[in-house]
């Protein structure tokens, strides 16, 4: 069976672009490859963290996991500090890899811009990223679009090893889909939807109530055309909410531009506010059941026990053919 690995980072505000870009993704998978999914405890220290809310968060991730669906008996849910070969093949693949190609990562250039000095996770953040995904022999990345550089940059390091040492490891592809794989802020369409950003309005977290999400998408910016038509270029704001409708319903853009020809942003507002709140509902009511069981520390112990049993082959096979420890 093929496998897949991603993962989310345990920092709060897991919102509707995370749903839409990776985590429908992860359910749809399991049925067809045997899943890893991990909540990547060690990606959020890349930036400060306060160690209980860290704690909070992660078991927060996972329990999402479980609500939007992913199912433990068919995937391996885990935190990625459980398992120690991913720092373990991170620094291995650092040594693999070079300040040049790290720098032109766009992700560190916008984390890091106007700052004298970053700090050395952030840069080498996307490296970590690669050992995660190669530890599983993995051979489909579910991510948002925003991650395409990063899994690029997983394959370049896979191929160099493959290369210079004996073939180590498989390459993976990342999988992104149409729609959904990049959803914008609702107050700014030109910037990504994102857990950081001030404004709560920007983004819909999939805990949010109903009275916060109507709120948010009422406020959404668009555009004074007032016609329901999708233009990236032209109408970033309608286009990401056209965007947002159409794969919450499972229709197309095209059948949802039909459906609102002749009709007002207001109405088509009020709409995707329903559409929402009905997907939004029963995640957050799973949500509330699991975070509360002591199920869920069980689920991550044996996920780690799994994952632990398939990345120590992968360690043993990377350290023979790079000639590291005792045979
Ligand atoms: P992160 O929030 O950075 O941990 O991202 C977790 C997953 O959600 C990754 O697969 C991202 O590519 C995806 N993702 C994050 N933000 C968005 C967005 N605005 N639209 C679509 N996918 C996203
Ligand atoms: N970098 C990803 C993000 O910020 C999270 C991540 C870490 C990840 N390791 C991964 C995603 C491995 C897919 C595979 O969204």
């Amino acid at each position: 069976m093929k496998r897949v690995f991603s993962g989310v980072q345990p920092t709060g505000n897991i919102h509707l672009g995370n749903y839409l870009g990776a985590l429908k993704q992860f359910v749809e998978l399991q049925e067809d490859y045997q899943c890893l999914y991990c909540i990547v405890d060690m990606h959020a220290i890349t930036v400060p963290q306060d160690p209980k809310e860290l704690r909070k968060h992660i078991l927060d991730v996972a329990a999402l996991y479980l609500a939007v669906g992913v199912d433990p008996e068919k995937s391996i849910v885990f935190v990625q500090s459980d398992v120690p070969g991913h720092a373990e093949l991170g620094w291995i693949l650092t040594c693999s890899s070079y300040t040049g190609e790290l720098s032109r990562m766009t992700q560190f250039k916008s984390k890091s811009k106007n700052k004298e000095s970053a700090p050395t996770g952030l840069f080498s953040y996307p490296v970590l990223m690669a050992a995660d995904i190669l530890l599983y022999d993995t051979d489909v990345v579910p991510v948002g679009t925003d991650q395409k550089q990063h899994i690029e940059l997983c394959r370049d390091l896979a191929i160099r090893v493959n290369n210079t040492k004996k073939k180590t490891f498989v390459v993976p592809e990342g999988r992104y889909l149409k729609a959904g794989a990049r959803i914008m802020s609702l107050d700014d369409p030109s910037k990504k939807m994102s857990k950081s950003a001030e404004n709560i309005h920007s983004r819909i977290s999939l805990l949010d109530e109903p009275s916060k999400i109507k709120k948010s998408i009422m406020k959404a910016t668009t555009d004074s055309e007032g016609v329901i038509r999708f233009d990236v270029d032209e109408k970033p704001g309608i286009s990401n909410l056209l965007n947002m409708y159409s794969v919450l319903s499972n229709k197309t853009i095209d059948d949802v531009v039909g459906m609102y020809e002749g009709k007002g942003y207001g109405d088509f507002k009020k709409d995707l506010v329903e559409i929402t709140v009905e997907a939004l509902k029963p995640i957050k009511e799973r949500f509330d059941d699991i975070r509360e069981s002591e199920e869920l520390i069980k689920i991550l112990k044996s996920g780690a026990e799994r994952a632990n049993a398939i990345s120590e082959k992968t360690m043993a096979r990377v350290k023979e053919n790079f000639g590291l420890g005792l045979k």
